[in-house]
């Protein structure tokens, strides 16, 4: 087949080499002086393993997602797309390239861009959960300060973080606030940091799981649980996953032993962990992959943190990735997922191969 490979590329060494250098919209979107911007997009080596891995089996058309891709897709008209294309700014930012293989008639690879757009925005996704009951952590989004008794059904701890974004973005240490002077203090952070809206949460002191799925259907399946090992965290650490468990004190180098899989758990807590996620799967209308967190909240009860329709697929065992290494822990090779995913999104989309 003729593969359209759609990514998004944080550039490091070689940028300066690059013959027709990316085109990007003229803004970016707000965050960290620029630290964090492009913290959801894939390095080169993950770029390159994924594509090299197509490449093996198919004809592969990579296409940086810029403001030329359209034109490109256009022109190329793969048989189908393989998108890990994570976007600029905004809550739709991840279905721009969707959307545009929509309107082109082009099948690709995981979830619509009404479902990615809806799971970045967690607090629309949680009214999804809610209609459907499905446990999650009671929120409120708060776009301004006084609060007018939004939380006044909340206890204290609570946990805020920006509404719409990922990578642990927006998640730090004061993202678990006691009282209401340190909510305002992060409130603003987010504000200001972000431009966007606050979701504030209840705490869910629990367990912490990602959960990796794969398939459509009758063929939907769970992998090998992971949990988030928050005693290795550095002594005093909070038991949060966030910026600075992810982007500080983790490296290649220097591995942080924060994910356990399997996770260690009893049949039944596995079994009511696996039934949740395949019903949020399917009520948000995820499709081939998708990663959803979890965790337990005072009860010991899983409730759903969110979803993330489009994982990161990074190759290199000594990076952390949940969603290889869970398919690591099923006995899969990298090949064996990517082309699971191919094969998921081609068989859904009726793709001749
Ligand atoms: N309501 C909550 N209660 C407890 N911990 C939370 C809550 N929400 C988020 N966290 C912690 O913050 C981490 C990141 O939050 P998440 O919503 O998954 O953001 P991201 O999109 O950056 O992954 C989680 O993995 C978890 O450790
Ligand atoms: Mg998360």
């Amino acid at each position: 087949m003729r593969v359209g490979f759609t990514y998004n590329m944080r550039r490091n060494s070689s940028a300066a080499e690059e013959t027709e250098p990316p085109d990007f919209p003229s803004s970016l979107a707000p965050g960290l002086d620029g630290m964090d911007n492009f913290a959801e997009w894939d390095d080169e080596h993950v770029v390159r393993d994924l594509q090299e891995t197509l490449a093996k089996y198919h004809e592969v058309i990579p296409i940086e997602a810029d403001l030329n891709a359209f034109e490109k897709l256009r022109k190329y008209r793969p048989d189908i797309v393989f998108n890990i294309a994570e976007g600029f700014f905004g809550p739709s930012r991840e279905s721009v390239i969707p959307a545009m293989l929509e309107m082109l008639g082009i099948p690709y690879t995981g979830s619509d861009p009404l479902t990615l757009g809806l799971c970045l925005d967690k607090a629309r996704a949680k009214e999804v959960l809610g209609y459907h009951r499905l446990p999650t952590a009671k929120f409120a989004v708060l776009k301004s300060w006084p609060l007018n008794g939004q939380l006044r059904h909340f206890d204290y701890p609570m946990f805020v973080k920006p509404l719409f974004e990922g990578s642990s973005k927006g998640i730090w240490m004061d993202s678990v606030v006691e009282n209401t002077s340190a909510m305002k203090a992060t409130v603003e952070k987010v504000w200001r940091t972000y431009a966007q809206p606050a979701l504030v949460e209840e705490f869910m002191p629990g367990r912490e799981f990602t959960v990796a799925l794969l398939g459509n259907g009758a063929s939907l399946r769970v992998l090998p649980i992971v949990e988030i090992a928050f005693e290795a965290l550095p002594a005093g650490a909070k038991p949060i996953y966030g910026w600075e468990a992810k982007w500080l004190w983790d490296s290649a180098e220097h591995q942080l032993e924060i994910y356990k899989c399997p996770a260690d758990l009893d049949r039944e807590l596995q079994s009511k962990i696996e039934t949740l996620c395949k019903k949020a799967f399917n009520y948000l209308g995820c499709r081939d992959l998708c990663r959803i967190d979890v965790r337990l909240d005072a009860n010991g009860e899983p409730n759903i943190l969110e979803l993330n329709p489009l994982p990161g697929l990074i190759k290199d065992p000594a990076v952390h990735s949940c969603f290889p290494k869970a398919a690591y822990t099923a006995g899969m090779t990298f090949d064996d997922l990517i082309l699971t995913i191919l094969e998921e999104a081609c068989r859904r989309q009726e793709v001749r191969r």
